[in-house]
């Protein structure tokens, strides 16, 4: 069998963000600007590259697969997308799953577990109507809540996402723990990473989480959940001893957790991004449809992807008006 997806630094890819698309329904002002070029679709992967590239990643040992946006469940032809990566779960394949904003779940979500999706991503990072619209720019809570309702009802395990924000929904975050808990949600909160001009300054919208979490202590008992799973990924997880669920903090800016990754993203038109925070890329889509032998080719963009994987990550946010780290948005990776 060909080797795993091993780095220079010994640390194997078993997990892989494959984004769909890098249009969205919302514009939520620490990942989008208001206005956004998207990019035109014959420029995007086909359902059957798509497939090739999860093939590709299955065969070197990849378990787990998230799909990402944009919105992922904006794209068209999505739902054939899920029937036919699901067939490779217990071929290779443990999980399948995607990360999402919940406005398209209501559609969507009896699919998706029919497909064999059991776990769902959900961002929200408000549970007050007029935030969230502030927020979001464009969206309405109530659908968001429906579509959380239907993943709920459909059998799916939901957690939810919350990027801390400093003026918008610091405060809230108790409220929404106690909410996420009483649903029997786990929570996961996130520092804001200066990915892409968005029309907002993150000067503005950034906290450290250990702010947020010094207050939370002052109201519960946490305990951290030190049973953490070799693929466990960037959160830390503590146990809310008064409620009895879960939250999570993903802190990119004040602890680094990049000694553990385990993933790669690749972007909707074919191009391998080794780390969240660094521009290096590979092009795998001229390796599927400019060569005789793609498999071949896909292996090899695979291996000369993995020898430039990053160590780490160097996000900051220093000052008002600095530009950001990249210039590439967190939706053409999907985070
Ligand atoms: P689980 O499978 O539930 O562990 O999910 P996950 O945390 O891998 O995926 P999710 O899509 O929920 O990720 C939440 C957010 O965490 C992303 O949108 C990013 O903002 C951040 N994140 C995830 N992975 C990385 C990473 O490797 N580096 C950095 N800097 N941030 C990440
Ligand atoms: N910083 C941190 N998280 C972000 N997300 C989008 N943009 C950013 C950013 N700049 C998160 C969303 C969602 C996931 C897809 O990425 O809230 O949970
Ligand atoms: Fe869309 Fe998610 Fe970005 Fe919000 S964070 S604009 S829901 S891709």
């Amino acid at each position: 069998p060909p080797p795993p997806l091993t780095d220079a630094f010994g640390r194997n890819v078993t997990y892989l963000r494959l984004s769909v698309t890098d249009r969205c329904d919302l514009r939520c002002t620490y990942c989008m600007a208001e206005q956004m070029t998207f990019l035109p679709k014959k420029d995007l992967l086909t359902l059957e590259e798509l497939e090739s590239v999860a093939d590709a990643f299955i065969r070197r040992g990849v378990t787990k697969i998230r799909i990402t946006g944009g919105e992922p469940l904006v794209r068209r032809d999505i739902g054939t997308l899920f029937d036919r990566l699901g067939s490779r779960l217990g071929h290779g394949l443990d999980e399948l799953t995607l990360t999402t904003n919940a406005t398209l779940l209501t559609t969507h979500a009896a699919r998706l577990y029919a497909a064999g999706v059991r776990r769902v991503n959900i961002s929200l990072d408000t549970l007050d109507a007029d935030t969230f619209k502030a927020i979001t720019r464009r969206g309405d809570l109530a659908q968001t809540l429906a579509g959380i309702a239907a993943a709920k009802a459909a059998g799916l395990k939901v957690k939810i996402n919350t990027v801390a924000l400093k003026h918008q929904n610091a405060e809230e975050i108790p409220g929404m723990i106690a909410w996420a808990h009483d649903q029997g949600f786990d929570i996961t909160l996130i520092e804001v990473m200066p990915l892409g001009l968005t029309g907002e300054d993150r000067y503005d919208q950034y906290i450290p989480l250990f702010e947020i979490r010094d207050r939370l202590e002052q109201k519960w008992t946490l305990t951290d959940d030190t049973a953490r799973a070799a693929d466990a990924g960037p959160s830390r997880y503590a146990r809310v001893a008064e409620t009895g669920g879960r939250v999570g903090f993903i802190t990119p800016l004040t602890n680094n957790f990049c000694a553990g990754c385990n993933r790669v993203r690749v972007t909707c038109t074919g191009r391998i991004y080794m780390c969240l925070g660094h521009d290096d890329h590979v092009d795998l889509r001229s390796a599927l449809r400019d060569t005789a032998d793609p498999a071949a080719a896909l292996n090899a963009a695979l291996d000369r992807a993995l020898r430039g994987k990053p160590e780490k990550h160097a996000f900051g946010i220093r000052a008002r008006a600095e530009t950001p780290a990249l210039p590439r948005h967190m939706s053409v990776t999907g985070g």
